[in-house]
């Protein structure tokens, strides 16, 4: 198959997976995500003919042909390789599942157990850095960017408030039933112009789909 050439899109960042912040040495707040979608947006990409960096949470999936990786683990992690990286970009699209919150401190030992006569534990949290909000804000003009908004209620009208919060050019919602199934359904949004209701693919295809939307 020949290779179309993304005349808008040479330099391509994906996030994709979840991040983990850790409590201790063993244990973490994670959010569930197994990668999927943004794997196959980073393969779709470079299928198009684009440059694509790939930056991932831990998950236990093979890194697509032609695309540079970049593992990471916590929030903290990803926002600064987006940051390094996002500058030159032509599209970004934020597929990760990025933590909300991480523990304000990480015991450097692992927590035992029993410690007293109450059966409670208390973590404090602190918020992580909106990845794709800071990014929203400095963003380049020929840049795309593309935001997430997995939802387990009211999807279109959280989505459009995240589109609009983020000042993202597109969102793509989910229903979180989507997570770590083979196919899904997407409402695409753009920051202008109608709504397009995807249909139920595969996430390969549905990665395909969207990227013919969002590149014009
Ligand atoms: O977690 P939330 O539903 O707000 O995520 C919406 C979008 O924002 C997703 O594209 C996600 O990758 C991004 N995000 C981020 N940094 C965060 C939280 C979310 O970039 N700390």
């Amino acid at each position: 198959m020949m290779k179309r050439q993304t005349s808008h899109a040479k330099r391509v960042l994906v996030t994709a997976g979840p991040t983990r912040e850790y409590i201790d040495p063993v244990r973490y707040l994670s959010n569930d995500s197994s990668g999927q979608m943004g794997f196959a947006l980073a393969r779709a990409a470079a299928h198009l003919g684009g440059e694509v960096t790939l930056v991932a949470g831990p998950v236990e999936l093979a890194t697509p042909e032609g695309i540079t990786r970049i593992d990471v683990l916590s929030a903290r992690d990803m926002h600064a390789q987006v940051k390094r990286l996002a500058p030159k970009m032509d599209l970004i699209i934020m597929a990760a599942a990025v933590a909300d919150w991480r523990p304000r401190r990480m015991a450097k030992q692992k927590r035992k157990k029993t410690v007293g006569p109450s059966n409670h534990r208390t973590i404090e949290l602190i918020e992580n850095p909106d990845i794709l909000t800071e990014l929203g804000k400095r963003k380049p003009s020929h840049q795309i960017l593309v935001g997430f908004a997995l939802e387990t209620k009211d999807l279109e009208r959280n989505a459009r408030k995240k589109l609009k919060v983020k000042a993202c050019d597109w969102i793509v919602a989910n229903h979180a039933n989507v997570i770590g199934a083979k196919t899904a359904r997407a409402l695409l949004i753009p920051s202008e112009g109608k709504k397009i209701a995807l249909p139920q693919l595969p996430k390969e295809d549905l990665a395909l789909v969207i990227l013919s939307h969002v590149l014009g």
